[in-house]
C-alpha cells in the first residue's frame, strides 16, 4: 500500500515509518513540517530505502497536501502530525488548535477529495479527561481538560464526522502515555532520564502521585498498524499498555537504573489543570488480535540505556532553544523548591 505518514519525523511517527517499511510491503511517504520535535536523523536507517520518500510540509497547507496525494498516488493516510505536549499547550494554546484541529481537518478533506481508501487519526487517551478509577472505554464521554487534549478531541470529532457524513473510511486510535527511544526530552520519561544522567534535578509536579499507563512505542505502533489495516471504519480504538504507575515510582526506577541518588527528586508546583489519572480499556483492539508485549520494567530499562548511548541525539536538543522553554516552565518552580 502507498501510505502517507504525517509527522513521520517525530517520535511515534518515525517508529511507525520504520515499522511499515520493515515489512517490505509498503511505500511510505513521510510528510513533516520539521518543527521543534521533528528530527530526520530518526530515519537515518531507512532514508535511502527505495520505498521511502520525504516531503517537507505542513498539514495545514491544503494545496501541498493535495499535490502530494496525487503525485505519490497515496492510498492511505496515518496522521501522526500534532502538537503533543501539555505544558506547551498551556503556554501557546493557539498552535495546538491550528495543527491538531485545523490541520487534521485539511488533511481529512484533501484525503476525501482524492479518494484515499483509509485514514487513521493517531489520538490520545487524554481526550477522556482525568479518570479517578476504572478504565475509559471508547464509548465513554470525551471530557478533555487541557488545550492539548481539547485540540485532539476536536480533531477526533472532525475525523469521526467524515464517516457519518461522507462514509470516508476513518479510524481513530487513542494511545496511552508512550515512551521509548527518540522521544523529545520535554516529556516526563526522557526529561527525567536525561536530567538524571546530568545529575540535574527531576521536577515532579504536585505530590508526584499522579498516575499514567505506560505504553512502549513499539506496542503503540503495532496497535496503530493493526487498526489501520484491520479496523472497522468509523470506529475508535484505545491502545493501553496496562502498566499503570505513579510518577514518583517511575522517577525512582529511572534513578535506580542510572545509579543516581533520590536527592535529585524535587517536588515542584503543579501543572495547572493536571489530570490525576488516565487508564484505558483496550478490549476492542485486543479483539483484533493485538496485545502489548513489552513489559514496562524491560522497556524502561532499554529506554534509559538508549539515552545513555545516544547523547549525540539529545545533547544538541537540550542545549538549543529547549533551554529557553525549560527556563520558562521550570525556572521559577525549581527556585521555589529550593
Ligand atoms: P507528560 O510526559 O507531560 O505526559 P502527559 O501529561 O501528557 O500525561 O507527563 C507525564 C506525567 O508526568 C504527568 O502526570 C505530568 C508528570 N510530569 C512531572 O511530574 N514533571 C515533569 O517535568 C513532566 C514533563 C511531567
Amino acid at each position: 500500500m502507498r501510505i502517507l505518514v504525517t509527522g513521520g519525523a517525530g517520535f511515534i511517527g518515525s517508529h511507525l515509518v520504520r515499522r511499515l517499511l520493515s515489512s517490505g510491503q509498503h511505500q511510505v511517504v513521510n510528510f513533516d513540517a520539521l518543527r521543534y520535535s521533528g528530527n530526520l536523523t530518526n530515519l537515518n536507517t531507512v532514508s535511502q530505502q527505495p520505498g521511502y520518500a520525504f516531503v517537507y510540509g505542513d498539514i495545514c497547507d491544503g494545496a501541498l497536501v493535495s499535490s502530494v496525494l496525487r503525485q505519490y498516488r497515496i492510498e492511505g493516510i496515518i496522521n501522526c502530525a500534532a502538537e503533543t505536549h501539555v505544558d506547551r499547550s498551556i503556554l501557546d494554546p493557539e498552535s495546538f488548535a491550528r495543527t491538531d484541529v485545523v490541520g487534521t481537518g485539511v488533511l481529512l478533506e484533501k484525503g476525501r477529495q482524492d479518494g484515499v481508501k483509509r485514514f487513521l487519526q493517531v489520538s490520545t487517551d487524554e481526550v477522556y479527561g482525568s479518570v479517578e478509577s476504572g478504565l475509559s472505554t471508547e464509548e465513554d464521554r470525551v471530557q478533555p481538560r487541557s488545550p492539548y487534549s481539547a485540540s485532539k478531541a476536536g480533531g477526533d470529532f472532525l475525523v469521526l464526522s467524515y464517516w457519518t457524513t461522507y462514509h470516508f473510511p476513518v479510524m481513530v486510535t487513542r494511545g496511552s502515555n508512550t515512551y521509548g527511544s527518540n522521544q523529545y526530552p520535554e516529556k516526563f520519561i526522557p526529561l527525567f532520564v536525561t536530567n538524571a544522567i546530568d545529575e540535574q534535578p527531576l521536577p515532579l509536579y504536585g505530590d508526584g502521585q499522579y498516575r499514567r499507563d505506560w505504553l512502549a512505542v513499539e506496542d503503540h505502533c503495532a496497535g496503530i498498524e493493526q487498526v489501520f489495516f484491520h479496523g472497522e471504519p468509523g470506529t475508535v480504538y484505545n491502545i493501553g499498555g496496562g502498566n499503570e504507575r505513579e510518577n514518583i515510582v517511575v522517577a525512582e526506577e529511572i534513578l535506580a537504573y542510572l545509579g543516581k541518588p533520590k536527592s535529585l527528586l524535587r517536588f515542584v508546583s503543579d501543572r495547572p489543570g493536571h489530570d490525576r489519572r488516565y487508564a484505558v480499556d483496550s478490549g476492542r483492539l485486543r479483539q483484533l488480535g493485538w496485545r502489548p508485549i513489552v513489559p514496562f520494567d524491560e522497556g524502561l530499562r532499554s529506554t534509559v540505556q538508549w539515552y545513555r548511548e545516544h547523547e549525540s541525539w539529545w545533547r544538541p536538543i537540550k542545549s538549543g532553544a529547549f533551554r529557553e522553554y525549560y527556563e520558562q516552565v521550570y525556572g521559577r518552580r525549581l527556585q521555589q523548591a529550593g
